[in-house]
């Protein structure tokens, strides 16, 4: 489907001079712009409370660019900047310094706003992107609403709101009320980044345009499903954040589960954002609550990864000595519907694991009768259909086949589907899909009110379980091993095996 650029509009960000915003959200927009998807007429106005003017922002961000391409390090691939496009974004920022605390910043903004909307022709539309931390998200919607910048006559108003969505199921709901208290379920566009990625769209894709794999995808053929998102990083600077947060709330009820919705959900009637959300949310209902005997929680001690030594959690910055965070979480969830009743999947996710590595792996069930004698038997390696997310980008089903020679003897082959060998990928950092869908209105990769507190429900018992600090001693696994031994007891429980990370 070829996509056409976005009818007019406006884009506030507010937290302009923040990190998010050079990181993610100007190059999304950079790169919309060089595809020719950037709305037309389109006017950027950042916000952000550090006195600055619209030059030094855009020298900020072209300076951060450029060190990128020079440097590397950044989810941004380029090998130049092509300046002329660059040109095109630039032409259509302005800036304003203000305090998100005081009313007068808001009226400013109207005025701003509805100026560059006469000189501009914006037809009254506008996206308000919330890239700052979760304590504003509330308090700005309602100086937005109070200012009357949620509506306008003649267009579009849409918020955009980052992640973390509230830090349990009651916060969730708090900031849900307030957000609708001000704005329409259809205005809210509740960002979980994970989304953005092709791999995680893809398996909607493997799912719904395919015949072949909706006859076996389910608790017949399916013996269970695990899923895992290991990270190499640490903390990096964000010991206070982390420290409030934890490896089960950064990224189990939004990240992991989204993975967990792409794989279980029912096919959708029609491919719209009701129809999608409505089955997601559907699933999730369907999860039981997670108890602390079916979750293993885990902290990184010292340890080397890619041949460097890197020190322990607790001796990160703003990491208290004795914290009992957790850094890694693995669950075994139970989905209670008819395709998924007994069968496991196996969630888990954390920091400075072997390998950066995220992946769902099927596992099927056994042949139901082994024809080719007890040596074969031994041999035999299950079959597994695994949805690499990343740094690989593929699929791979793994089965047995006959090795070469007089003998049954028999061996475990792959089929390997690589995205690079097939398709062309424009470099992006992620973040222009779900931009664009946002300028077009589209929700369907975009998290509603219900999802996110059904989310929040499934974990709500761990997460007041793992208030306390752990029976056994933190930390509990090395810096640079797939985690805790504790983990692989979980499977072991089941008589099942986690995946090795490779
Ligand atoms: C973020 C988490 O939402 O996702 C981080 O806060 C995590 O802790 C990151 O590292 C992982 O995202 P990605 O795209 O790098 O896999």
């Amino acid at each position: 489907m070829s996509r056409t650029a976005p009818g007019p509009c406006a884009m506030v960000i507010f937290g302009a001079g923040g990190d998010l915003t050079k990181r993610l959200v100007i190059p999304a927009l950079y790169n919309l712009t060089k595809s020719g998807l950037l709305p037309q007429p389109f006017a950027l106005i950042g916000v952000d409370h550090n006195p600055c003017d619209a030059n030094g922002w855009r020298k900020g961000l072209h300076d951060f660019l450029e060190s990128v391409v020079n440097q590397g390090g950044g989810e941004f691939e380029a090998s130049s900047i092509d300046e002329e496009a660059w040109s095109r974004l630039a032409a259509t920022m302005s800036y304003m310094s203000g305090d998100f605390s005081d009313p007068d910043t808001f009226s400013k903004l109207k005025s701003q706003l509805d100026e560059r909307d006469r000189n501009e022709h914006l037809n009254g539309s506008a996206l308000f992107y919330l890239a700052v931390p979760d304590r504003f998200f509330g308090p700005l919607v309602e100086s937005l609403s109070a200012a009357g910048l949620t509506k306008d006559a003649r267009g579009w108003r849409r918020v955009v709101i980052e992640k973390p969505f509230g830090h349990d199921l009651e916060s969730a709901k708090a900031l849900n009320d307030t957000v609708l208290g001000h704005l329409s379920e259809d205005q809210v566009f509740r960002i979980d980044h994970f989304l953005g990625k092709e791999t995680v769209q893809n398996i909607m894709a493997l799912r719904f345009a395919n015949g072949l794999f909706e006859p076996i995808w389910n608790r017949d053929r399916i013996d269970h499903v695990q899923i895992t998102v290991a990270e190499t990083i640490g903390i990096e600077e964000r010991g206070k954040f982390y420290e409030a947060t934890g490896a089960l709330r950064d990224m189990v009820p939004n990240h992991l589960f989204q993975l967990l919705a792409m794989t279980a959900m029912e096919p959708p009637a029609a491919f719209d954002a009701e129809s999608v959300r409505d089955k997601k949310a559907e699933l999730f209902r369907a999860v039981h609550q997670v108890q602390p005997s079916e979750a293993v929680r885990g902290q990184y001690g010292a340890g080397t990864i890619d041949g460097k030594k890197v020190r322990a959690y607790c001796e990160e910055d703003h990491v208290a000595l004795n914290s009992f965070v957790e850094t890694y979480a693995a669950l075994r969830l139970r989905v209670d519907n008819w395709r998924w009743a007994g069968v496991p999947f196996y969630l888990r996710t954390g920091k400075r694991l072997t390998k950066r590595w995220t992946e769902i792996a099927i596992r099927f069930k056994d042949a139901p009768l082994m024809l080719f004698g007890a040596e074969s038997a031994k041999v035999l390696k299950d079959n597994w259909l695994i949805l690499q997310i990343q740094p690989e980008e593929g699929i791979r089903l793994k089965f047995n086949a006959k090795k070469p020679g007089p003998e049954m003897d028999l061996d475990s082959v792959a089929m390997d589907f690589r995205y690079k060998d097939w398709f062309h990928e424009a470099p992006a950092v992620g973040y222009e899909t779900l931009l664009y869908d946002c300028m077009q209105g589209d929700a369907t990769l975009f998290q509603r009110a219900d999802q996110v507190e059904s989310s929040w429900r499934v974990v709500d018992p761990l997460i007041k379980a793992w208030n306390t600090a752990p029976k056994e001693e933190f930390p509990n696994y090395t810096a640079g091993t797939p985690g805790p031994g504790a983990a692989d007891a979980l499977l072991a429980k089941d008589g099942r095996a986690w995946r090795p990370i490779p």
